[in-house]
């Protein structure tokens, strides 16, 4: 099983190409599945994550190619076409790869009046149950019944419009839902819809194809059923959390880093925060150069709550955890979103970090350096923030299970290294 060796207290220099956003690209790939017609996809990244979405969307009937891969880019691009025969259902060797395997649900049963997609289970960081996604589509008209772990989801008729309100914001369900009502009879309104850029880009696209969304990025979304979408071409945003992490690992090594590619007004409030702990951003003509205001000083502590966006990302919790793990003064961390999210903060006392967990918040002591250790890799964005505490730690770090690692950053070593980084794969 793979494992990187991080030598740290290396301070990072140069440039960094952002890839494009992981949670953006998914839902994207599956949304593909409503087209008549060819769609081409630019600056999908070459992740874990990617290939097994586009394994489950060959298995349910599209024609995948990439016709510009130049191995050693960052990103590559995607052709999908319907290859004119329909598989509706979703296994569970497949699914439980990947949680956003759900994302085909919504495509599935509008185009084709069924979908049978395995339950997907819990993770580490939770249990992450889909209620809200079916519920959502029952909303719509389609009967759902839990037969053997599989969600079986029918709508012989097709699926009609209805207003949908979400109780909370779900990232996933929004998106499941907006598919869906592309192709139902009649306007559906999601009300409580997430804002992310990622559902942003997601409806982009599926305008780009011929649907008819409008508020994207606001509390209430609208949709008017088309009878049938087309093929388009789109570029994938930059991921918003490599970028997050990057910056991080910039701070911690006291580096200096041009993050090429990078959009920060997707970033504001970490952005803001992460300037009250010292840190400078200053824009570029190719994306921002970060690095600390005052190399000679430690950072600040902050405090953070995670929020559904335009708040603080979950998914960036643990990586600003740990860069204030060696701030001066002490930080709390609030996690809001996952019931489990903490799941680095062991392994990063290990490390000796000072962190004290109340519940559903982390007190964060600073100290004056890491050290090095072997720990464990939990789940994806655990595994990043112990690669930045690694960079950071006196010594040698060994990560083991690093296969969380791979599915959401794009050559996170390579990219890392070419800034001066010492982190080397070993079986
Ligand atoms: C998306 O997950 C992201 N994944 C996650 O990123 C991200 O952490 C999360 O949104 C929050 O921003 C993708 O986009 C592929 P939710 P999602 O539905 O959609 C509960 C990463 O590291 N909930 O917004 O699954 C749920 O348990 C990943 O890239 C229900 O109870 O998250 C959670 O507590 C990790 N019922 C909260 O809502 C439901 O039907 C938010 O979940 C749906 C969700």
């Amino acid at each position: 099983m793979d494992r990187l060796r991080v030598i740290g207290g290396i301070p990072l220099q140069g440039e960094i190409t952002i890839s494009g956003a992981k949670n953006a690209a998914l839902p994207i790939m599956a949304a593909s599945l409503l087209s008549e017609g060819e769609v081409i996809l630019s600056r999908v990244p070459y992740l874990a994550d990617i290939t097994t979405m586009a394994h489950l969307l060959m298995h349910c009937g599209l024609d995948l190619s990439m016709p510009s891969a130049t191995p050693g880019s960052f990103g590559y691009s995607l052709s999908l076409k319907p290859s004119g025969k329909a598989i509706t259902d979703a296994p569970y060797d497949l699914v439980r790869k990947m949680r956003a395997s759900i994302l085909v649900l919504g495509p599935l049963v509008t185009k084709y009046g069924r979908a049978t997609v395995s339950m997907p289970g819990g993770c580490a960081i939770g249990t992450r149950p889909i209620d809200l996604h079916l519920k959502g589509l029952e909303r719509l008209g389609a009967t759902v019944t839990l037969e053997g772990g599989d969600v079986q989801v029918t709508a012989p008729k097709g699926l009609h419009g209805a207003d949908v309100t979400f109780p909370f914001i779900t990232v996933t369900g929004t998106a499941n839902l907006m598919m869906a009502a592309t192709l139902a009879k009649g306007t559906t309104r999601i009300i409580n819809a997430a804002k992310e850029p990622e559902v942003v880009d997601l409806a982009k696209f599926l305008n780009a194809m011929g649907a008819k969304i409008s508020g994207v990025g606001t509390e209430t979304m609208t949709i008017e059923g088309v009878s049938m979408l087309g093929g388009c071409t789109h570029a994938i945003i930059p991921d918003r959390i490599e970028t997050g992490t990057y910056i991080a690992a910039a701070g911690i090594t006291n580096g200096d880093l041009e993050l090429i590619g990078a959009d920060l007004d997707m970033l504001s409030v970490v952005k803001g925060e992460l300037i009250d702990a010292g840190m400078l951003f200053e824009a570029t003509s190719r994306g921002v150069r970060v690095c600390r205001a005052d190399k000679n000083k430690p950072l600040r502590s902050i405090n953070i709550k995670t929020e559904p966006y335009p708040g603080f990302p979950t998914d960036l919790q643990a990586q600003i955890m740990t860069l204030m793990t060696v701030a001066q003064g002490t930080s709390t961390v609030t996690e809001t979103i996952f019931e489990n999210r903490f799941m680095h903060v062991a392994e990063l006392l290990r490390m000796g970090a000072n962190v004290q967990i109340h519940g559903s918040s982390a007190v964060v002591t600073g100290v004056e350096r890491l050290k090095g250790a072997p720990v464990m890799a939990t789940d994806l964005r655990a595994s990043a923030s112990l690669v930045i505490a690694g960079l950071a730690a006196e010594g040698e770090t060994i990560i083991n299970r690093i296969y969380h690692l791979d599915r959401g950053y794009e050559m996170m070593e390579t990219k890392l290294n070419n800034c001066g980084a010492s982190i080397e794969r070993i079986v």
